[in-house]
Order: structure tokens, then sequence, then C-alpha cells
């Protein structure tokens, strides 16, 4: 059995990525605070299954990880297992001097400090196994753009990619034959691009040009985009340590 992990499977492209990887056979694992009955009750090859958890709170997520690992290691026919972490928050969008502290450190958990320690705690579970692992972190353009109003957004997703690529130069120089890449998935129709047009100018000077893009239907949708990811995650022969892959490469 081909087994995935995927974190923020609730809705936007989290869903899209389990709904392709279920229909390639694989038994996909959820975590997000809400539930997916689609994906629970769909009739695809591979099944689903959830577990609620906050990924802002450290304990909780640590606490997931241990009943996922757990469970997986009383499988006996692991062909393979693969890691995609997805869930993230655009907010707070707002100039640096105006934001909520609180907010401010929920966005740096979800972003970046939990995907670090679900990677160290997925490296240790797995590191006498005898599968190799691929994992993927979903990245953002804004990690090498300066945005006005998204100094948390850019600086976590910069934090994700140096973090991300410095753990494939690890497991590289360690022979373990595992792989982790980013993926960006450019601008697609989410609940994330909803957030950001709602956003006032003094808080977003680009928030006419999102609305644009919604006006004018450049928004990519989630199943598209995540077919893309998916396409890549399965051709694991040729996915280089430490890469960065973008939607924008294919089309
Ligand atoms: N949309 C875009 O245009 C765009 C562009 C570039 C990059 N991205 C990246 O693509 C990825 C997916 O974005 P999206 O647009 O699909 O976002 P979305 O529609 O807002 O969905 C976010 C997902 O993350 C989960 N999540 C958020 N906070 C969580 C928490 N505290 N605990 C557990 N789960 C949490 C949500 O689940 P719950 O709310 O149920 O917990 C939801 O399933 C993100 O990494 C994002 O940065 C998006």
């Amino acid at each position: 059995m081909k087994y995935a992990v995927v974190t923020g499977t609730s809705k936007g492209l989290g869903e899209s990525i389990a709904k392709l990887l279920m229909q390639a056979s694989f038994h996909v694992i959820g975590i997000a605070r809400n539930g997916n009955k689609q994906l629970e009750n769909a009739d695809y090859p591979g099944a689903y299954t959830h577990f609620a958890g906050d990924l802002s709170n450290i304990e909780q997520t640590t606490e997931v990880f241990n009943q996922i690992i757990k469970n997986l290691k009383q499988q006996k026919n692991i062909e393979s297992l693969h890691l995609v972490q997805n869930a993230a928050l655009i907010h707070p969008i707002e100039q640096a001097g105006k934001q909520e502290p609180t907010l401010i450190e929920k966005h740096m958990r979800v972003n970046l400090v939990t995907p670090m320690m679900i990677t160290n705690q997925w490296l240790d579970a797995w590191r006498d196994s005898s599968f190799p692992l691929v994992m993927v972190n979903v990245t953002s353009g804004a990690a090498d753009r300066n945005v006005y109003g998204w100094t948390a957004y850019g600086a976590s997703k910069a934090g994700l990619n140096r973090y991300t690529r410095t753990v494939a130069l690890e497991q590289e120089e360690l022979q373990t034959g595992n792989k982790v890449f980013l993926f960006d998935p450019s601008i697609m129709d989410t609940d994330m691009q909803g957030e950001i047009r709602s956003s006032e100018p003094s808080q977003f000077i680009e928030v006419e040009q999102f609305k644009n893009y919604k006006t004018n239907n450049k928004l990519r949708s989630t199943d598209v985009v995540a077919k893309v990811l998916v396409d890549r995650l399965l051709d694991e022969e040729n996915i280089k340590n430490g890469e960065y892959y973008s939607v924008k490469d294919i089309f």
C-alpha cells in the first residue's frame, strides 16, 4: 500500500492533492482543524483518514504525528510514504508596526516552526525504514519578493525554503535516499486569495492587482495545480533533492 500524509486537506490545494493521490490508489492521511466529508465519502481506489489538529499548537501536532506514525508502523505493507506539508496561512496582512503579536506567532508556527518540527519527527521515526521518504513543502514566490503587507508570509516562506534546502543537503550527505523539495503553486483560486482580496490598500498595496487576477480569471484551479505537484511527487527518480519546482515551469 502507498501512503501519503498531507496537511491542510479541508479545502484548497490540500484537498485537491489528497483527491488526486486517492485516485492514484494512495491511502491519504489528512490533517486540518476541519474535516472533509467529500474526501471521507469519496469512491476512489485509495482511502482517506482524517486527523483533526491545530498546526499552530506544537504539543497537539506532535501528538497527532505520534499517533499517525504509530498507526503506520502497524502496517506491514508500506510500499512508499510521502509527506506533503501544504497547510499555511497568509495573515497578518498588515504593515509591520500595526500587527497583532499573537497573529505573528501563530503565523510563524503554522508556516515554519511546525513544518520544521514535523520534518524532524518524520525523519527520526523512519530512520531505519526500508523505503526512502519523499517530502514536499509548499512554498510561495513571496519568499523571494518583497511584498508590502506580507512581512510574515515572506519571512515564513523564505525560512521554509532555506530549511528545506538544508535538510536536502543533509540527506544527500548522509546518502539516505530520502528526498525533499519545494513546490510553488503560484496564484490559485482559493479562500486564501479571498482573504488577500478583502484587505485594505493601506494593509496590502497590491490589493487592486489581486482583485483583477480574480476578475480576469488569472487564478489557476487547485485541481490543475495539484496535478503538477502530484505528477512530480510520483516521478520519484527524477526529483532532485532540494529543488524548487514551480507550476510555472509547466504552464
Ligand atoms: N492560494 C494561492 O494563491 C497561493 C499562492 C502561493 C502559495 N500558496 C500556498 O499554497 C498552500 C495552500 O494554500 P491554499 O490557497 O490552498 O490555502 P487555503 O485555501 O487557505 O487552505 C489552507 C489549508 O491549511 C489549513 N490550515 C490553516 N491553518 C491551520 C492550522 N492552524 N491547523 C491546521 N490546518 C490549518 C486549512 O485547514 P483548516 O482551516 O480546516 O484548519 C486549509 O485546509 C499554502 O502553503 C499557501 O501558502 C497559495
